[in-house]
């Protein structure tokens, strides 16, 4: 069974890694980006560049609410997949989570995995886990760079403070990578270095379609990682994998899982 493989390529490996992308927390009730009821049919993705955020702020911010309202607007917490990861993960079976989510699930799972089996919540928890594309949780005031929880700033935003602004006088961001915008250099680096370290790869719940996080699999297959992908759906390397394996995350992984650590 495919899912075998995978499990055998794990153990096996030195170095072993994941990328995750928003299937993994489909079964949590975020909604995904694209395919069936993805946010990129209700909403339109120009409308949330850096250029525009840049240029008009106020409409930018209103987008904004309606899309986090519609991500991010319910009570979620981490399932059965990120749980899964975040005890390989603590087990020492993977190094890193690379997540391309900013929904914070990752982080939360490490926690609670933790807190399970440890006296001592780790604080450095959020080391194991990558966050490629920002954290949606948090803002960023764009003048001097102070980061606030999001959800107070939200608030006035949707009381009409459009934009919001920090005590500065600058303009809050939602903290996380828009379109046209970098990705934070220090971790898309060590997700590249993880990505050509790694003897095995995982690419999770992701249609693998935005660069350049999209391009550590076939970087990890090229430097002789076994790929193995986990999704529902096709994605842009399937042809690079040595797995390809469609089912729920929420399914997969424990067993997945189970495989390893017996
Ligand atoms: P996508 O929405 O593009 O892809 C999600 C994938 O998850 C799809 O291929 C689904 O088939 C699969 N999927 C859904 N539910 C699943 C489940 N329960 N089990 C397994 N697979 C499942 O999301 P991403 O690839 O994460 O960027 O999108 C990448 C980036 O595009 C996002 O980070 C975001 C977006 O625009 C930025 O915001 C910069």
């Amino acid at each position: 069974d495919d899912i075998e493989t995978l499990a055998e390529a794990i153990r096996n490996a030195d170095t072993a890694a994941a990328l995750t992308g928003a299937g993994i927390s489909a079964p949590s009730g975020i909604p995904t980006f694209r395919g069936e009821d993805g946010v990129w049919d209700r909403f339109d993705e120009g409308q949330f560049t850096y250029g525009r955020f840049r240029s008009d702020p106020e409409g930018f911010w209103a987008d904004r609410l309606e899309l986090q309202e519609a991500m991010f607007g319910g009570d979620y917490e981490p399932n059965a997949g990120h749980e899964a990861l975040a005890a390989l993960e603590r087990d020492g079976h993977l190094e890193a989570i690379c997540t391309q989510n900013t929904d914070g699930l990752h982080a939360d799972a490490a926690a609670v995995v933790r807190d399970a089996d440890v006296d001592e919540p780790s604080v450095e928890a959020a080391e194991s886990v990558l966050e490629l594309h920002g954290n949606a949780r948090r803002v960023r005031c764009t003048d001097c760079g102070r980061r606030r929880e999001a959800d107070p700033i939200f608030e006035r935003a949707a009381d009409g403070e459009l934009p919001p602004t920090c005590g500065c006088g600058g303009v809050f961001k939602p903290d996380v990578v828009l379109f046209g915008e970098q990705l934070p250099g220090a971790v898309i680096q060590r997700a590249r270095s993880l990505a050509r370290e790694s003897d095995a790869f995982l690419a999770i719940g992701s249609s693998l379609a935005v660069e350049p996080a999209a391009s550590l699999p076939r970087q990890a297959s090229s430097s002789g990682a076994t790929l193995g992908i986990v999704n529902l759906e096709s994605t842009s390397c399937d042809e690079a994998a040595a797995v390809v394996h469609r089912e729920d995350v929420a399914e997969a992984l424990p067993r997945l899982r189970e495989l390893i650590e017996g």
